[in-house]
């Protein structure tokens, strides 16, 4: 059997090279306040998994994605284990896009920080009189440009896009960044209107982009999880503060309260957050995590 290790390793998944394809892993790790938790979330991986191809198949007539399968007897035989069934997928190697397009339906966040200073976000002037967790007018795209490691994402204006992808990918720059800032609104309303339906605000979101082997621009990395999005309860949603998280309030608080924990959390936190997790992807798929 042909044994694969990941090539890249992030705070929460693993991506392996399959030659034409990648196998990207959703674990059950958590993060918060940029750290790791000590605690595994059990079934965080595959949920979130299993969320993203929601997502994929319920926007596919707007853009391609590069979802393969998410079923481990189409992966190889390394995969066909407990350890990678239901938080796999298969996805269609692609050459990315080299930017962060976030997309933003509320102001808060770097946004509410930047609106505070000066009424602008990423260039973009916005109403006066906003106060924080807002719903705009209209959402706003709002391109970064993804860091080194270490270093944070860089928010750029949408002419600063265009230079950007202009010197990816010559004569080409203008034709990208129009194009992932329409797909990148399409598919926010879209999904944010659904989710709204079913009781969830999604503030905002990132997605990645790349280009297939013709040269098509395809929706690729997670989409609209909680670990890439802000997910609010609709219940409670109150602007003029901020609002809780919808899967990650429990840990968050927890961890202020005892800011000596070293980040190994009790089982009890660890339960309700598992029950939030599963909760949304009820919600929004209307089926149960099983
Ligand atoms: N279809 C794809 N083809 C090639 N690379 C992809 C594809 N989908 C996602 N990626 C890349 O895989 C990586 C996923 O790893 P991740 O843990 O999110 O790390 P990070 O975002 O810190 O680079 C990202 O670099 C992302 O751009
Ligand atoms: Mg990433």
């Amino acid at each position: 059997m042909q044994e694969f290790k990941p090539f890249k390793e992030g705070k929460v998944r693993e991506v392996y090279d399959n030659g034409e394809s990648l196998i990207i892993v959703a674990t059950d790790r958590i993060s918060a306040f940029d750290h790791i938790l000590k605690n595994k979330v059990t079934n965080k991986g595959a949920i979130l998994t299993q969320m993203s191809r929601f997502w994929f198949d319920f926007t596919k007539d707007i853009v391609p994605n590069h979802m393969l399968s998410v079923d481990v007897k189409d992966m190889p035989e390394f995969f066909q284990n407990e350890k990678y069934d239901g938080n796999s997928m298969m996805c269609k190697k692609l050459e990315m896009i080299p930017i962060e397009c976030i997309v933003r339906g509320y102001i808060t966040g770097s946004g509410w920080a930047s609106y505070k200073e000066n009424g602008t976000v990423c260039g973009i002037k916005l109403p006066e009189g906003l106060v924080e967790s807002d719903k705009l007018p209209e959402p706003i795209y709002t391109p970064s440009t993804k860091a080194e490691i270490g270093d944070h994402d860089e928010n750029i204006s949408f002419e600063q896009s265009i230079d950007v992808l202009e010197k990816a990918f010559p004569g080409k720059g203008a034709e990208y960044a129009e194009k992932i800032k329409e797909y990148t609104i399409a598919l926010y309303k879209k999904c944010a209107e659904y989710a709204l339906s079913k009781g969830i605000i999604i503030a905002d979101t990132k997605f990645e982009f790349g280009l297939d082997e013709n040269g098509n621009v395809v929706l690729g990395d997670e989409m609209l999880t909680p670990d890439s999005s802000r997910f609010w309860p609709l219940e409670g949603y109150k602007p003029g503060q901020g609002q809780p998280s919808y899967d990650k309030q429990f840990v968050r608080d927890w961890l202020k309260a005892n800011p000596d924990s070293d980040y190994l959390l009790p089982d009890e936190v660890i339960k309700k957050t598992i029950e939030k997790y599963e909760e949304a992807f009820e919600l929004l798929t209307g089926k149960k995590f099983a």
